[in-house]
């Protein structure tokens, strides 16, 4: 009975997908629904590379670093930065928040620990160095404890994952999300999260900039995270 089903399911979009030769073990459906126009007309405009069209688009295994370092906004393939502040770090929250995103399906392809340098700090967090709370933020980042610096690759994780982690100030957070559920304080709210594809990109490349810091690999159960009916 499950048999059955699993070889319906692994079958199923094959038939329905427009890209007929593509093999499904390692694809998405949505990644392989976008039709070959478009992403013809993406490649010509020069929104991705032919590097990112071979991961997104036919699924063959690529290294990391030969797709763009957020991956392909929209796709399977998409990346955000996450980091693990020293407050959650300290707090003993690090396995809990790897949890809810390995959970929700998300999947990991960059993790260090780290305290990062006061030059890091500021860059990270640049866009903030005019408000008071710059200082006193740089230094509660690079205070010793480390920081959890990681990649998480899926589809949506970058709105997504700043959906799971709930609003700056942790009082106004919901209670579901991991702020509002671990935090009470806006200069003590344990995690950070890219909020754009823009912020994912320059904060990857900030965080893991190096060759080889990211890992392509393929989950065993990415049919079952991944397909559409
Ligand atoms: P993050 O960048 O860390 O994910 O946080 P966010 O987008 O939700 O908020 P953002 O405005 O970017 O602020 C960055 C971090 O600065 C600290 N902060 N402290 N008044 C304060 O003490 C204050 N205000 C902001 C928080 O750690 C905030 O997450
Ligand atoms: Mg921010």
């Amino acid at each position: 009975m499950f048999a059955r089903t699993a070889a319906r399911f692994a079958l199923r979009p094959c038939v329905a997908s427009p890209v007929k030769a593509r093999a499904f073990n390692t694809a998405s459906r949505a990644t392989a629904s976008l039709s070959s126009r478009r992403m013809a007309t993406m490649v010509t405009a020069g929104v991705i590379t032919a590097s990112a069209l071979s991961y997104a688009y036919l699924q063959k295994p690529v290294s990391a670093d030969s797709k763009p370092i957020a991956g392909v906004e929209g796709t399977f393939s998409e990346r955000t930065f996450i980091a693990i502040k020293p407050d959650g770090v300290q707090r003993g929250l690090v396995g809990k928040i790897i949890n809810r995103f390995e959970e929700r399906g998300y999947k990991l392809v960059g993790l260090k620990a780290l305290v990062p340098s006061k030059e890091l700090a500021e860059k990270h967090y640049e866009d903030l160095k005019e408000r008071p709370f710059f200082g006193g933020l740089v230094n509660y980042m690079t205070s010793g404890t480390p920081v959890i610096a990681m990649v998480w690759e899926g589809k949506d994780v970058i709105k997504q994952g700043r959906a799971m982690i709930g609003a700056t100030n942790p009082l106004q957070a919901a209670p579901g999300t991991i702020r509002g559920q671990y935090a009470i304080s806006t200069g003590r709210n344990i995690i950070h999260g890219s909020d754009s594809y823009a912020s994912a990109e320059k904060e990857i490349g900030l965080w893991f900039g190096a060759a080889g810091e990211l890992t392509e690999w393929t989950p065993a159960n990415v049919e079952w995270v991944q397909s559409d009916n």
